[in-house]
């Protein structure tokens, strides 16, 4: 008999999940003088939260409902921060016991009693609490802007000095505070940019659920115009009534298309890719060619797409300088370090071939409201010539 996909998927992550469960409940109780109660606590409170988090994501899964209900939001946002939690734990036994390993091999400058002992196990226990507080305040602060001057040696004089700013992965949900966003737009008004650009997974919800979150996105102002490329999470919630929202509040919304701007004898032209995962939904993907055909030689090009993993193709069509996002930079600890293995572009400036590419960490955030090691990035790309 052949088994569905789906059914192996559930497989293994069932059996991923339980071999970590049972790989932190033991290495978090092992040479502890715990007495058996107290180790049998320790057990079923991780049971408890494992349980939890994969009963909400299976209650979730395919569950897309366009009502307003708090309770199920804050039920969501919990169990995310859980799975936080869980996520601190992990990284800290680990640590833990790479640390105990290093110091068998390198000889005994640690004791490991003191090293395992209950009071280090309440610590490891206790810490991740402190790390969703901080990482929680870290995005209660806001975007944090980012000036980013970038040197082009082809850069026409009138555009010297352009200012840029850019904006990605907000993520627009119930989980994501009305105040961030009006607070964001303020901020953008303040820099009086000359542009602004959008790149992706600005909207995570249904479009319905965030009239107020448009409404604030309608008070943003930049000389020559805002412009928007879609993410892969705009295409999870009916991406065309997310697009004509975006419309509707003056945003340039760039599905394989240039814009040509002219400053002076100058030429700037914006261009625009969709996300990929646009495909998945039987919606127009990325199109290079079709991109190719409205550049023009002498202009100055940049190419605005979610995904900085297509750099190496954008660069062939001759363009300046590629703006994304996507990574959130692994938003917080450990894969703010492990996102390199991952993503070949994770975040900051890199030079492909002729062209530059720079990758924003996120103005937002995804899943639990936290970041850390990262941070909420606004950034202001200021163009040079040199
Ligand atoms: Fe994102």
């Amino acid at each position: 008999m052949i088994k569905k996909p789906m059914g192996i998927f559930r497989t293994v992550a069932s059996t991923l999940i339980l071999t970590i469960f049972v790989y932190v409940s033991h290495q978090l109780t092992r040479f502890t003088d715990f007495s058996w109660q107290g180790t049998t606590l320790i057990v079923s409170f991780l049971a408890f939260l494992f349980a939890l988090v994969i009963g909400t994501f299976l209650f979730f899964w395919k569950e897309k409902k366009l009502d307003v209900n708090p309770w199920r939001d804050r039920l969501l946002n919990g169990s995310l921060t859980v799975m936080a939690y869980i996520n601190f734990l992990i990284t800290l036994v680990i640590l833990r016991d790479l640390l105990a390993f290093a110091d068998n091999v390198t000889g005994t400058w640690i004791s490991l009693e003191v090293l395992y002992s209950s009071q280090a196990t309440a610590t490891l226990m206790g810490l991740p609490v402190a790390m969703i507080a901080l990482g929680n305040a870290v995005v209660r602060r806001g975007a944090r802007a980012k000036i980013m001057p970038v040197s082009f040696a082809n850069l026409p004089s009138e555009l010297e000095g352009l200012r840029i700013v850019h904006i990605t992965d907000l993520h627009i949900s119930p989980s994501l505070p009305l105040r961030l966003v009006q607070k964001l737009v303020d901020q953008v008004n303040a820099m009086k940019p000359d542009l602004v650009v959008f790149t992706g997974d600005i909207l995570d919800s249904f479009v319905e659920k965030h009239q107020q979150e448009f409404e604030i996105l309608k008070q943003m102002r930049a000389t020559h115009g805002i412009f928007y490329v879609p993410g892969n999470h705009e295409y999870y919630w009916d991406a065309p009534k997310g697009l004509q929202a975006f419309r509707s509040v003056g945003f340039h919304v760039l599905i394989n298309q240039a814009a040509t701007l002219t400053f002076g004898k100058a030429e700037l032209q914006v261009a625009g890719i969709p996300d990929p995962a646009a495909l998945h939904f039987r919606q127009e993907g990325p199109e290079l060619d079709k991109v190719a055909s409205q550049l023009r030689p002498g202009a100055f090009k940049v190419l605005l797409s979610h995904q900085p993993s297509l750099a190496p193709q954008v660069e062939k069509l001759g363009v300046d300088l590629q703006l994304s996002g996507h990574t959130h930079g692994g938003q917080f600890f450990p894969w703010n370090w492990l996102i390199v293995f991952f993503e070949r572009y994770a975040k900051g400036l890199y030079q492909v071939g002729a062209m530059q590419l720079y990758v924003n960490q996120g103005t937002g955030y995804w899943g639990p409201q936290l970041r850390l090691g990262t941070y909420c990035e606004l950034t202001e790309i200021i163009l040079r010539k040199g």
